[in-house]
């Protein structure tokens, strides 16, 4: 068996997607705090500043970039930003949105914009930022961290087109992690269970019904201690959720069955779930 390695994630330069609130700016802030300069990109000035207020509080530094991620030209306008930069060796592809219901039920356009920017535009940033990447800082390897779901693992009813942009992520990550097998890139995959951001605040589903939700900072915590110890599918999901991911593998079938006499409840209770 392979030996993990310890990661080091001080004095990091790089990207940190969605970076105006929740686990985004959390994790900004965690490389920030630890002497990093990071780009914070997202769409609202006054949120990044804020962002970029509370890095420097700690003593890092940060540059912010405006930018909607799902609009032509996006990424390009992001590799731009850091193209005067030295170098470059962390990328956090953390942007995300989400809308709940049934399929038929969705707009094409939140299909569309939950695509982009969950999938497409992750990828599009990586294929535009590897090289930089690839040539790191030093010895060091770089760091990709690319943030999927818990949902990604057992996809859940009324989320199938979220479902499907963050098991998509997850694959793209794993793929790359082998294609970059013998370069200096860290692929990481990050799999957050409900967790207490804005993002949820719309979503009324608890444990119940299978949504127990964590809080952020304990959800950084352990996404942090994972990353340092060189883990690279790093599971931030409840216990339970956690059973049940096991019996996904094991008996999907039984998840089925385990999920139906909820299935009217849940449904209400994700009605509203609406992040774009
Ligand atoms: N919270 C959870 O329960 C949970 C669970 C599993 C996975 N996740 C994933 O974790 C990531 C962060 O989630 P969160 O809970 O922190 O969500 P959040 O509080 O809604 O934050 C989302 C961030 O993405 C930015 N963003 C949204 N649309 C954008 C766009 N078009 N272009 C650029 N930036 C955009 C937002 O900033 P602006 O509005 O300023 O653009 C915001 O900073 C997402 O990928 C989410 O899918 C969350």
């Amino acid at each position: 068996m392979i030996e993990l390695s310890s990661l080091d994630i001080t004095n990091r330069r790089g990207i940190v997607t969605g970076a105006g609130q929740g686990i985004g700016r959390s994790l900004a802030l965690e490389f920030g705090s630890r002497g990093g300069h990071v780009l914070l990109v997202g769409r609202k000035l006054d949120t990044l500043t804020e962002t970029a207020e509370m890095i420097a509080a700690q003593g890092g530094t940060s540059e912010v970039l405006v930018e909607d991620l799902t609009k032509q030209g996006a990424v390009a306008r992001v590799a731009d930003a850091v193209s005067g930069w030295e170098s470059i060796d962390l990328l956090v592809n953390n942007a995300g949105n989400v809308r709940a219901g049934r399929l038929e039920n969705a707009s094409d356009d939140d299909v569309q914009s939950m695509i982009d920017l969950n999938l497409t535009a992750p990828i599009l940033l990586t294929k535009a930022l590897l090289p930089r990447l690839r040539e790191g800082a030093g010895d060091r390897q770089s760091i990709l961290l690319n943030i999927s779901s818990g949902i990604a693992l057992v996809g859940m009813p009324f989320y199938s087109v979220y479902a499907a942009t963050k098991a998509g992520i997850s694959q793209f990550g794993e793929s790359l992690r082998r294609e970059l097998i013998n370069d200096n890139v860290h692929v990481a995959t990050v799999y957050p269970g409900a967790t207490d951001t804005a993002m949820m605040s719309s979503q009324n589903a608890g444990s119940e019904l299978g949504w127990g939700r964590r809080a952020l900072d304990d959800v950084i915590a352990d996404l942090i201690a994972a990353l340092e110890a060189g883990e690279y599918e790093i599971n931030t999901t409840p216990e339970d959720r956690r059973q049940m991911q096991a019996l996904n593998v094991s008996d999907p079938l039984a998840v089925d069955e385990a999920m139906a006499p909820n299935l009217e409840a849940l449904e209400e209770a994700v009605r509203d779930h609406r992040s774009i």
